[in-house]
């Protein structure tokens, strides 16, 4: 007689074991802080934490099977960032408190080093591209999504807010400087911050062609340089340009004056890699949820978005976000 042995599934427990599993290891846990608010990929990854590929790649997997990272491909390559906890499903709970636990620790001075040259990386390809293609700045726009695209969506935006005649603006990567005549003529002081001379040269002959007498212009990092607070802050089609927009929506988040406003146009994400070469893009677009997301994390509120599919299969979003009043904040949530 056959003895038949029961089989039991333990479906669920791996799954729990797989997440404790994974956040049981130094190093996987200092990913997790190093991507709290930025995305990397593996040659990335392996520069920060001085690996070899194929060891952080295997800290990769075991974080991406036990759900606590998601990938997206960015061209050739394979970014990682962190999933969002699922507090209903089984071991989102503690997904969470994990996430809370790391987001306390202070990563090595080595890492946040590594991690600064690997931004300044992708910053120096931004700018290099900037610098040698103003020439046909326009043209390479018009490729994926000029400013005739967008413009009415960004300022039905800004119609909706009910400016008052002393409210000021920020133009954050003005480019050849086509939206700044819609921001003079709502605001009474508009600064428009670029850090490419050569596209800040388009921007100035645009305000002397139209006598823009209201808008300064400067030349500054905006991540770097000290920048003006401002009632609106215009991000068109520059969070894509940025090394960590994650990091930089947090920082252009604190020059909103409390109740101003923060307007992003960008690019839904996509998959045409291309856009890197012929546009400069440092990333493929974004999530709808990323924004969201960061926007969040930056003390913001999220409020009207539109999006406008293009004929040639981009989408554009175009967000509102404001900075409410310290402790309106608390009650809302
Ligand atoms: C794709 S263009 C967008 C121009 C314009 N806003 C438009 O919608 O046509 C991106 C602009 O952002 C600028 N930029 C990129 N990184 C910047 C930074 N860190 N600080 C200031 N400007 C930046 C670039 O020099 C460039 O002019």
């Amino acid at each position: 007689m056959s003895l038949r042995i029961p089989q039991i599934s333990f479906d669920d427990s791996d799954q729990l074991a797989a997440l404790c599993k994974a956040g049981g290891d130094s190093l996987r846990l200092n990913v997790l802080r190093a991507l709290a608010s930025d995305s990397f990929g593996v040659l990335e990854l392996a520069q920060i934490f001085a690996t070899g590929q194929s060891g952080i790649s295997h800290h990769l997997k075991v974080l991406t099977q036990a759900g606590l990272l998601a990938t997206r491909r960015e061209g050739n390559a394979i970014f990682y960032r962190r999933a969002l906890p699922q507090l209903d499903s089984l071991g989102g709970k503690l997904h969470a408190a994990l996430l809370e636990e790391v987001d306390q620790l202070t990563l090595p001075a080595d890492v946040h080093a590594r991690i600064g040259a690997v931004h300044a990386q992708r910053s120096a390809a931004s700018e290099d591209f900037f610098a040698k293609m103003a020439g046909s700045f326009q043209a390479r726009q018009d490729m994926i999504a000029g400013l005739p695209q967008y413009r009415d969506s960004v300022v039905a935006l800004l119609d909706a807010l009910n400016l008052s005649a002393d409210c000021t603006a920020l133009e954050v990567g003005p480019g050849d400087g086509s939206f700044l005549p819609e921001l003079a003529h709502r605001f009474a002081r508009v600064v428009a911050v670029d850090n490419s001379p050569a596209m800040l040269e388009l921007a100035r002959s645009r305000c002397e062609r139209d006598t823009l007498d209201n808008v300064e212009l400067k030349l500054a990092d905006a991540l770097q340089d000290e920048c003006p607070s401002a009632d609106c802050v215009v991000l068109n089609m520059v969070l894509h340009h940025l090394a960590a927009p994650g990091e930089a929506l947090k920082q252009l988040a604190r020059l909103v004056n409390v109740s101003g406003s923060l307007l992003i146009t960008e690019l839904c994400s996509h998959n045409q890699s291309w856009a890197r070469e012929a546009c400069g893009d440092l990333w493929l677009g974004f999530e709808q949820d990323d924004l969201a997301r960061w926007a969040d994390a930056a003390g913001l509120t999220p409020g009207e978005s539109l999006y406008i599919g293009l004929k040639n299969g981009f989408q554009i979003q175009a967000r509102y976000f404001s900075r409410p009043a310290p402790d309106s904040r608390l009650t809302h949530r």
